[in-house]
């Protein structure tokens, strides 16, 4: 090919590399393919796809909850796009262990950030180090089966505080309380089945800061708690304070209105003696709690033995104020689902006070606020981690646009063959898994599933399994990569 090759072009494409296949980064691709531009027969693009983990999707595999089959249904849509095979899917890749920003500079024109956040955001307040304190974000991965936490989660304690009032709140008190035998018909791998079957848990106590017409979680996932077999939900009445500014919330946003409505209603049916519950789990949601400090106590130095808050009040912007009153509950452990944090990436510039790449709609900046050419980001390490997997594809679209308009001016690769990245790979070792390995490692776990639903039973309950995930990484590789694998 020679040198003087116009860019774009069949006989050299605009070669672009996604770091990152979860939604955002998926959905770039997709929308990269389907620019004017490409449909027009103006441009022709070669985009590769890279993540750390051996199988494609991101959060909606790591984060979103087993029993939430629907939201995991996206990934249908997205399979779809990956299964046209104009984008090529390179799993375990790492950025910044396996491949550099120099790699990628030499091998592709333009480099698009999609690495969203998997950690939990900070709580500094005392004792938050002790044990049985621990982040949402890490229980997540443990029960989704992420491949790289422990495979172990203590699951002791009888009494458990979360603090947040979001939907990983909600998510993480559903799968604490929830009993593990209506989790059975989820993809949930078998130690994390197991670890919920063995819990002693009674009571799950969720704690918001501001009042019930400030939370941030939505309708759908709050009415989905009253589903769980055998755990009553109660409230507080002294919780229930709405200021005017409450008032002008639920009546100009409609979700807030519903949830309003919901806890209301929930609050008015339940008895006034809560004796006459009678489930054998309670969820607890209680408002105007702002975390003060987790604390250990004489018999169990070290470990969490309660939780202090201090009570709140609305101040009539919407935000709340301490109240001076002080309050404990005995747990034994803590969960904090206070948000999530982006990570930043080698060689770029990272915004350690939001967790994102700094970027102007998408456009990556260096530390003195100018463009990086040929450098984007989109997704949670754009905008940080709120919002929910639609809301990344109009990111995407905003990111795609700006590289479109940039394409004249991109810093060129020295090395653009397709050929020349995986060589690159194989010659430093990188057992790198494929979209034909991801469409194994798919129907093996639907083999899993399968097995079990042949079976009419799982751990002795008669349920249907449509996919058992496999979670250590070697397996997933080793099953991604051809190895034949007894189901
Ligand atoms: C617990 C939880 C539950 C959720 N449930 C829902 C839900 O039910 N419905 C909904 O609409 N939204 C839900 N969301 C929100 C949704 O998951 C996000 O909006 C979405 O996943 C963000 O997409 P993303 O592609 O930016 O990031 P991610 O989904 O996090 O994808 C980022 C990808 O980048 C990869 N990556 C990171 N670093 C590197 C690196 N150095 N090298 C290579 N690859 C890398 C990661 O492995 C990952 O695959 C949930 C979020 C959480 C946290
Ligand atoms: N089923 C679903 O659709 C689903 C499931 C999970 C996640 N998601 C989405 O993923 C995104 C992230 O969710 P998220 O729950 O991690 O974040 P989030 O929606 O931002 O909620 C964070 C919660 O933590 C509270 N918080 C923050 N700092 C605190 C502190 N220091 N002390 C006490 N409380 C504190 C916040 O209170 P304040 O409001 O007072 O700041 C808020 O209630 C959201 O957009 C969410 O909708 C969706």
């Amino acid at each position: 090919m020679s040198t003087n090759t116009p860019v774009g072009t069949a006989a050299r494409p605009l070669r672009v590399a996604v770091v990152g296949s979860g939604p955002a980064g998926v959905y770039a691709a997709d929308i990269l393919t389907k620019s004017e531009a490409v449909k027009s027969g103006e441009l022709t693009v070669s985009i590769d796809l890279f993540d750390r983990y051996p199988a494609p999707y991101g959060l909606i595999r790591y984060g979103v909850a087993p029993d939430h089959p629907r939201i995991k249904g996206i990934v249908n849509a997205l399979h779809k796009v990956l299964d046209r095979g104009d984008i090529r899917f390179f799993g375990n890749v790492d950025y910044g262990t396996d491949l550099s920003i120099d790699d990628l500079r030499t091998h592709y024109d333009a480099v698009i950030f999609a690495t969203g956040a998997i950690k939990d955001a900070d709580l500094n307040i005392p004792g938050i180090e002790l044990e049985g304190s621990y982040g949402g974000a890490d229980f997540v991965s443990w029960y989704d089966g992420h491949p790289d936490v422990s495979r172990e989660w203590p699951l002791e304690a009888k009494e458990i505080a979360v603090i947040g009032n979001g939907n990983v709140a909600l998510d993480v008190a559903r799968m604490l309380s929830k009993h593990a035998d209506d989790l059975l018909v989820s993809e949930i791998p078998d130690n994390v089945y197991r670890a919920l079957k063995d819990s002693p848990v009674t009571d799950v106590h969720v704690f918001g800061r501001r009042g019930p017409a400030q939370v941030k979680f939505t309708p759908l996932e709050l009415r989905e708690l009253s589903h769980s077999k055998d755990v009553d939900i109660i409230l507080y009445a002294e919780d229930f304070e709405f200021d005017a500014e409450s008032d002008r919330q639920i009546q100009s946003n409609n979700q807030t209105k519903t949830m309003v409505g919901t806890l209301t209603n929930w609050i008015a049916e339940q008895p006034e003696d809560l004796s006459e519950l009678t489930a054998s789990r309670r969820l607890h949601l209680h408002f105007l709690h702002s975390p003060v400090e987790v604390y250990d106590d004489a018999e169990a130095p070290g470990r969490v033995a309660g939780i202090k808050f201090e009570r709140t009040e609305l101040d009539g912007t919407g935000n709340a104020r301490g109240t001076g009153e002080f309050v404990d509950y005995p747990v034994q452990a803590v969960y904090r689902a206070i948000g999530y944090f982006g990570s930043a990436l080698p060689e770029v510039e990272f915004d350690h006070s939001k967790g994102v790449v700094p970027n102007d709609g998408g456009r990556v900046l260096d530390a003195a606020g100018t463009h990086v050419p040929g450098i984007y980001a989109t997704g949670w390490i754009k905008r940080g981690p709120v919002g929910l997997i639609g809301h990344t594809k109009g990111d995407a679209l905003e990111t795609v646009t700006y590289l479109l308009e940039d394409r004249e001016n991109l810093p060129l690769a020295a090395t653009p063959a397709p050929e020349a990245i995986v060589e690159l790979l194989a010659g430093r070792g990188v057992e790198y898994t494929s979209w034909e390995g991801w469409l194994a490692l798919d129907e093996h776990e639907r083999a899993l599933g399968d097995k079990a639903s042949a079976a009419g039973e799982s751990h002795g309950v008669a349920v249907q399994r449509e996919r058992i995930k496999v979670v250590p990484r070697e397996d997933m590789v080793e099953i991604s990569r051809g190895a034949a694998v007894e189901v």
